[in-house]
C-alpha cells in the first residue's frame, strides 16, 4: 500500500506551505504599510549610531499591522547594525514593571533571580550592563495597554526614559496599543519623559486588503488552487469588520481547510462563507487572543461575561457566580483592569435599589 499520508497530501494539496497564513508569520513586504515602516524608522535610526532613539507609540485598532511592522522595522535596524538590542516584550504575557525589566536583563544575558530582588535593583544592573556593553536596547512592549492598566506598570516608561537623563543610558522604547489616545493617558508625569512620535495606524482599505491576502494566498497555497474571487471576498468581509487584515488571513486559512476536507480541487468562495461564522469571532475579541496571557481568575471573569452571550452580565450577578473562587473586591479590581486593557466594556446602570453596571465583552470599533 502507498503511503497513507503521501497519498492524502497528493490527492488534497492545496496548502504549499500553510504558515505563511498563521498569526507569527512575518512577511518580507507589508503592502500598506511603508510610510509608517520609514517613520519608525527614522525614530530609531540614532540606535544604529549608538545615539538616543526617539521613542514611538504605533496607536490604532486590531489587524492593522501595528506588531507586525514592529518585528519588521527591528529586523532590519539588527540586520543593519550590531548596537541595537532588540527586545520584544508582549504585556499580555508580562504585565508588570518586574517583568519588563526581568526580560530586559535576560536578553542582555544576565537572567535575574525572580525572588528576592527589587526592580529598582534590577533596572540599575541592566542600565549597567548595556552601557558596559556599548548597547542600545530597542524595546517593544506590544500591548502596552495592559502594563499602564496594572498598578505601577506605566513606571516601567518612566524608568526607560529616564535612564537616558539620569543614568545616560541610551533607549528606544516602541509601545503598541489599541487606544488611540494612548500617550493622553498616561500619567502627567511619565507623558512628559516619554516624548513620543505616535504613529497611527488606521483600518486598511479594500485595494489594501486585497493585496495583501493575495500576497499570502500564493505563499500559502499552490498555484491555481484559490479561485480568484476568493482573495476578493475574504478583502471585502475584513473591509467590513473594521479593516482587520488578521481577519481576511484568518478566512483564507478556514477556507483552505474546509476546501481540503471536501477533497475539491481548488477553494472557493462557498469555502469562504462556511468559514465566515468561525473565522469572525476568533479574531474578533481581544479577550479570545488574551486568554493565554491572563491568569486563572482574569480568565473565569472573561468565560463568566462570554457566555452571557450579546447583552453581558450585571456586575452583582458576576460577583455571585465567581464568589467561590475570589471577593468581590478583586474581582470588582480585575474588571477595571480589563476594561482598561481593552478586554471588556462596562455601563453604569440605574437600579430599583442602587446603582449597578452591565459588563460585556469589548468589541472592535
Ligand atoms: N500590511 C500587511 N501586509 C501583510 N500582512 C499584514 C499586514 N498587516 C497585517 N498583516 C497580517 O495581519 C495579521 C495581523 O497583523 P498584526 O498582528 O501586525 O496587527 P496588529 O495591528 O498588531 O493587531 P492587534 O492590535 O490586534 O495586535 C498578521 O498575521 C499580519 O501578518
Ligand atoms: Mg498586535
Amino acid at each position: 500500500m502507498a503511503n497513507l499520508f503521501r497519498q492524502i497530501r497528493e490527492e488534497r494539496g492545496l496548502f504549499k506551505d500553510e504558515s505563511a497564513l498563521l498569526p507569527d508569520f512575518l512577511p518580507e513586504e507589508l503592502p500598506g504599510r511603508e510610510r509608517e515602516m520609514r517613520e519608525l524608522a527614522f525614530c530609531l535610526k540614532p540606535a544604529a549610531e549608538g545615539s538616543q532613539p526617539r521613542h514611538a507609540a504605533l496607536v490604532g485598532p486590531p489587524g492593522t499591522g501595528k506588531t507586525s511592522s514592529a518585528r519588521l522595522v527591528l529586523k532590519h535596524l539588527c540586520e543593519y547594525s550590531s548596537r541595537p538590542l532588540a527586545i520584544y516584550i508582549n504585556c499580555w504575557e508580562i504585565p508588570s514593571r518586574f517583568g519588563v525589566l526581568s526580560a530586559i536583563a535576560d536578553a542582555l544575558g544576565e537572567p535575574m533571580p525572580r525572588r528576592g530582588i527589587a526592580a529598582d535593583e534590577i533596572f540599575l544592573r541592566v542600565v549597567e550592563i548595556a552601557k558596559k556593553e556599548g548597547r542600545v536596547p530597542v524595546i517593544v512592549l506590544d500591548e502596552a495597554d495592559r502594563l499602564v492598566a496594572q498598578p505601577g506598570g506605566e513606571k516601567v516608561l518612566y524608568d526607560l526614559c529616564r535612564a537616558g537623563e539620569v543614568q545616560s543610558l541610551k533607549t528606544g522604547v516602541v509601545a503598541i496599543a489599541n487606544d488611540e489616545s494612548f500617550s493622553a493617558k498616561l500619567d502627567a508625569r511619565i507623558r512628559s519623559s516619554f516624548p513620543q512620535s505616535v504613529l497611527s495606524f488606521k483600518p486598511y482599505s479594500m485595494p489594501q486588503l486585497k493585496e495583501i491576502a493575495g500576497q499570502r494566498a500564493r505563499l500559502a497555497f499552490f498555484e491555481s488552487a484559490v479561485h480568484p474571487d476568493v482573495v476578493p471576498l475574504c478583502a471585502a468581509i475584513a473591509y467590513k469588520n473594521g479593516g482587520d487584515a488578521r481577519l481576511a488571513l484568518s478566512l483564507l486559512f478556514s477556507a483552505g481547510k474546509i476546501a481540503e476536507r471536501e477533497n475539491a480541487s481548488c477553494v472557493n468562495v462557498s469555502h469562504v462563507r462556511q468559514a465566515q461564522p468561525s473565522a469572525i469571532p476568533a479574531s474578533k475579541t481581544k479577550a479570545e487572543r488574551a486568554v493565554f496571557g491572563m491568569d486563572a481568575l482574569d480568565q473565569e471573569i472573561v468565560k463568566a461575561v462570554k457566555e452571557a452571550g450579546k447583552g453581558g452580565i450585571e456586575s452583582g450577578r458576576l460577583y455571585q457566580l465567581l464568589s467561590g473562587i475570589a471577593k468581590e473586591r478583586a474581582i470588582r479590581g480585575r474588571i477595571k483592569r480589563l476594561e482598561e486593557s481593552g478586554v471588556l466594556s462596562c455601563q453604569d446602570m440605574q437600579l430599583k435599589h442602587g446603582r449597578s453596571r452591565m459588563i460585556r465583552l469589548k468589541e472592535p470599533k
